[in-house]
């Protein structure tokens, strides 16, 4: 039933996560490319029904998964797959939940459009670049780790079981070269940059 249920919630956040990060393949034009892309996906996500309904499969999805991390730790974790399925899974839960949380902070509290510049502050930061650089990196390469993971344990073919192992770090690199100014020159706007350093505790709120 717990699995049956994390796979419930699993399926409904990954259409999430698929339509999120190809969006995120527009910003290899520019930001404004991002923006358009943004603008076209937000209405399916933000709207009403939907935005509610994919917090409450955030919060099933990290609440069921604690569940079978707890089981598989009493029957044994096998090593191989089933290690890099609960690696891959924790290291998910925690991305998903700072940047969820850092996103809506940013809209409600910050008063920002979370949109190109969001991401591209954290990277173009001199010293939290060191930091953000592989915690996006490693939350992209997580996602693909874990569906793959799930794949190879519902005997998906192996052709396309290690076509996401590559996709997830060629997926990493394409949006860490867009968000990271490597093909276009970014200038981040200082909203961005204040509100990082900020909500970090590296400045001062005050105007
Ligand atoms: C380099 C990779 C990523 C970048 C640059 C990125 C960027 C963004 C941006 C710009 C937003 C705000 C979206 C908006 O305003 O409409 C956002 C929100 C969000 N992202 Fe990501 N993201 C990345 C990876 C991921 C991954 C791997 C996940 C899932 C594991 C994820 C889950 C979310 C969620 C749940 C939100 C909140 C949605 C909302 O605003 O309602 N992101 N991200």
């Amino acid at each position: 039933m717990i699995r049956k249920l994390h796979r419930l919630t699993g399926i409904i956040l990954a259409a999430f996560i698929a339509i999120h990060l190809i969006s995120h393949l527009a910003a290899l034009l520019g930001p404004e490319a991002h923006l358009a892309a943004l603008r076209a996906v937000r209405p399916i996500y933000r709207s009403a029904p939907v935005e509610p309904l994919l917090l409450a499969a955030l919060l099933g999805q990290l609440a069921l998964g604690m569940m079978l991390v707890r089981q598989r730790r009493r029957i044994g974790i096998e090593p191989g797959w089933g290690t890099a399925q609960i690696a891959s899974g924790l290291y998910v839960a925690l991305f998903i939940t700072i940047h969820a949380t850092s996103a809506l902070y940013a809209r409600y509290v910050n008063h920002l459009d979370t949109n190109f510049w969001w991401p591209a502050s954290t990277l173009a930061h001199p010293g939290l670049r060191y930091f953000f650089y592989p915690y996006y990196f490693i939350g992209v390469i997580a996602v693909f780790v874990h569906l793959a993971a799930a794949l190879h344990y519902r005997a998906a073919s192996t052709a396309l079981v290690k076509g996401l192992l590559i996709a997830g770090p060629v997926m990493g690199l394409l949006l860490l070269s867009a968000f990271g100014g490597w093909t276009h020159k970014v200038a981040i706007p200082p909203a961005y940059s204040n509100a990082l350093e900020a909500n970090l505790g590296l400045k001062s709120n005050a105007p």
